[in-house]
């Protein structure tokens, strides 16, 4: 599906700030009508007036709490009775500092809520109302620190693992169906995600920090282009691929009835 189709609407969540904001200016410019989904309604509102005077396109407001079942299930009932959403992003998302040892309860909670349960549900509602539909596209926001978790805070980074792999396995059930999947990974990317989580952009060397519009204009041409990873800040995609075979080199080997011999 190429995104400059009109009279579609994309349902985005994480709108109201950072890299969910930018694809809403950036499909708005394409033609799509918008549902915002974030919890601050003053932000969506501003963004939305700027979006219908700019554009001309519709834009609706869901208010929702993504840590919450009863908000993520409110999100969901819309995606699978409103036939006009033919896109979903799935932008919202929170990061952590701190290691593993330093974790708390409640904002372990939280993340798992908004990073991984709210973006399962919402790309299951999606997957099966697009694929009766035969045509869609669902966008995940995931994150480099998933190839690099050696580096990273443990429970972020597993969380963008858990976005990668379930991006992967919905790209291969959905195959066929006329349903695009997209991962996009972005790299350190000037946003609110830093001061929010309690860290700063202020230590990371600048030639490390993308500009949203960037990669967001980066992340809808590999969308354009039909890719299902897209790495914006990747010079050279040969490495992902050569990454990818390496990794399905490994397949016939995973499941034998003997260990190793090494392990004799
Ligand atoms: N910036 C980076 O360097 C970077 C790098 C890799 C990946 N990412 C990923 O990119 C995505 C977007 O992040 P960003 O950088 O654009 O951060 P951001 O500017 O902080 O935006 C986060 C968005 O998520 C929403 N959100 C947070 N908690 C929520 C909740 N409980 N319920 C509903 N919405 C909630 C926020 O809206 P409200 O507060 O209004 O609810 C906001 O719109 C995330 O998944 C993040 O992990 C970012």
């Amino acid at each position: 599906m190429n995104a400059s189709s009109h009279a579609q609407t994309a349902l985005i969540t994480g709108a109201s700030s950072g890299i969910g904001a930018t694809y809403a200016r950036r499909l708005a410019a394409r033609g799509y009508n918008l549902l915002l989904v974030a919890r601050n309604q003053t932000r969506l509102q501003l963004l939305a007036d700027e979006l219908i005077a700019s554009h001309g396109v519709q834009v609706n407001l869901l208010a929702a709490d993504l840590e919450q079942h009863a908000d993520i299930e409110k999100v969901a009932d819309r995606l699978r009775s409103d036939e006009q959403i033919s896109l979903l992003v799935n932008s919202a998302g929170v990061a952590l500092t701190g290691s593993l040892a330093e974790a708390d309860i409640d904002s372990t909670y939280s993340l798992l809520q908004i990073n991984l349960l709210a973006l399962t549900m919402l790309s299951s509602a999606a997957a099966v109302r697009f694929s009766l539909a035969g045509r869609g596209a669902i966008i995940n926001i995931g994150s480099v620190v998933s190839l690099l978790p050696e580096r990273f805070n443990a429970i972020y980074s597993a969380s963008k693992a858990y976005v990668l792999s379930l991006s992967q396995s919905m790209h291969a059930e959905l195959s066929g169906s006329g349903v695009q999947v997209q991962v996009v990974l972005p790299g350190v990317t000037r946003t609110e995600i830093f001061e929010r989580s309690g860290s700063s952009l202020a230590q990371i060397p600048p030639s490390m920090v993308m500009e949203v519009d960037d990669l967001v204009d980066a992340a809808l041409h590999g969308f354009d282009q039909g890719e299902l990873v897209t790495i914006p800040s990747l010079p050279d995609s040969n490495e992902w691929q050569a990454l990818t075979q390496a990794r399905l080199q490994l397949a016939p080997n995973l499941s034998h009835n003997k260990p190793a011999t090494r392990y004799h």
